[in-house]
């Protein structure tokens, strides 16, 4: 059997998990997730600062949900190990005083080691400053119980967010369909491990472009699941025929970027300036009214599914895959998961979707693709002295066909 613990901090959700491997199935000994988005809320998207901050404050609680959850040895760190572990901190004060202070008392639990293989950590793509919390923590840890460290890619986390749930049949070649925040992306997948990117936005990410959709509404962040309540309302109480007649009427259409290029690539920064314009011609005439609003949701929820679709046929005319494997936060939108689901049923292919509490970021998925690495050994661990932490650093950009 293998086990890792795993720490998320690339944005805004602080998650920490214990995830084992035995025998080919993947099991959830523990899982603490903090989400910050009350406090993002405020500046309408998240403020990489206070997600630091935020991060720092939340790391030990919840290393103290997850070790309560599986026990360990209880072990006396010598003095050189305790000030060796609080220096990798040294870059997140208020964290390196929280975790001095855990560590003053006789019977910290931290001094109960887990009984783990190695400690894996999200280190990109995402915020530096709150990559960098995840990445110090982990650090100390490893010194403090002498454990190894593997950086992990949390777009790779995303995809390897199916395998919480048995899959069956064979995975590959497949494609993976990134939707997020930060990334919209379709990756050939020959194999764990194997990644081309074959297509991707030239521009926002579909998450992105509901986030900033939302906020020209008056909406409230995060933008998908508010934009994806109103248009799944609407569409439980009007037929698709009724809800195209009342577009018409409101003269409420937007674009489909893009569904006609020969190639793979995606754009979704026109739809959100469509709907921008949109706004601000309705406004000519008057206030936006709720029923405006909700068409408007409905119609650019459509928008984004009819280019998704029209981009997966594109790919599955060129490329050779037998499953979809769909992932990233965006995936947690229901309506999307269904539209999707129909699609590899229509095109004979296998589907393979997150639990949707694995859809937005968490520390399971992480876990997962740590397992993943060690299973098919390559993982790239760094040994848990100096010289080995020292190579493990933060890569806001860190493309997922850069992974090996
Ligand atoms: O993967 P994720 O949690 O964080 C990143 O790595 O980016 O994705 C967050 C994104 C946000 O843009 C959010 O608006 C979107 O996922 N999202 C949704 C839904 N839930 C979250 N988009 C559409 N429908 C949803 N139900
Ligand atoms: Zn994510």
């Amino acid at each position: 059997m293998q086990k890792v613990l795993a720490i998320e901090t690339s944005c805004d959700e602080t998650g920490i998990a214990i995830v084992s491997l035995a025998n080919g199935s993947y099991t959830v000994l523990a899982d603490a997730l903090n989400s910050q988005i009350d406090i993002h809320r405020e500046f309408g998207g998240v403020f990489p600062m206070a997600a630091k901050r935020e991060h720092g404050q939340n790391l030990l609680p919840l290393l103290q949900i997850c070790l309560s959850a599986v026990g360990g040895q209880t072990f006396i760190p010598s003095q050189n190990q305790i000030e060796t572990a609080l220096t990798h901190l040294e870059r997140e004060v208020e964290l390196q005083k929280l975790m001095e202070t855990e560590l003053q008392k006789p019977d910290s639990f931290l001094c109960t080691k887990p009984d783990i293989d190695a400690l894996v950590v999200t280190a990109g793509p995402g915020l530096e400053p709150a990559l960098w919390v995840g990445i110090s923590f982990a650090k100390a840890l490893a010194t403090l119980w002498n454990i190894p460290v593997l950086p992990i890619n949390h777009m790779e986390g995303h995809i390897a967010s199916i395998m919480a749930e048995a899959v069956n049949g064979p995975l590959f070649p497949a494609f993976a369909l990134l939707i997020s925040g930060g990334h919209t992306e379709v990756v050939l997948m020959k194999d764990w491990g194997s990644y081309s990117v074959i297509g991707k936005t030239r521009d926002d990410a579909v998450g992105e472009a509901y986030d900033k959709a939302a906020r020209i509404l008056g909406l409230g962040y995060p933008g998908g699941p508010e934009i994806s309540k109103r248009a799944t309302a609407f569409r439980k109480d009007y037929s698709a025929q009724e809800l195209e007649t009342m577009c018409r009427v409101h003269n409420i259409t937007l674009p489909r970027p893009m569904i006609q290029s020969k190639d793979l690539d995606f754009s979704f920064s026109g739809l959100k300036t469509a709907v921008l314009y949109l706004v601000r011609d309705l406004k000519i005439k008057a206030e936006l009214t709720e029923e405006q609003i909700n068409l408007i949701c409905y119609e650019f929820e459509e928008a984004v599914v009819e280019v998704l679709l029209a981009k997966l046929m594109f790919a599955k005319r060129t490329h050779n895959a037998k499953t979809l494997v769909v992932a990233g936060g965006v995936i947690a939108n229901t309506y999307i998961r269904e539209k999707l689901e129909q699609w590899c049923i229509d095109v004979d292919m296998q589907y393979h979707k997150p639990n949707t509490h694995l859809a937005t970021d968490n520390a399971v998925m992480i876990g997962l693709a740590g397992l993943i690495h060690l299973d098919k050994k390559y993982a790239k661990l760094f040994a848990s002295d100096e010289k080995g932490l020292s190579n493990i650093t933060a890569r806001g950009g860190w493309k997922i066909d850069d992974v090996y």
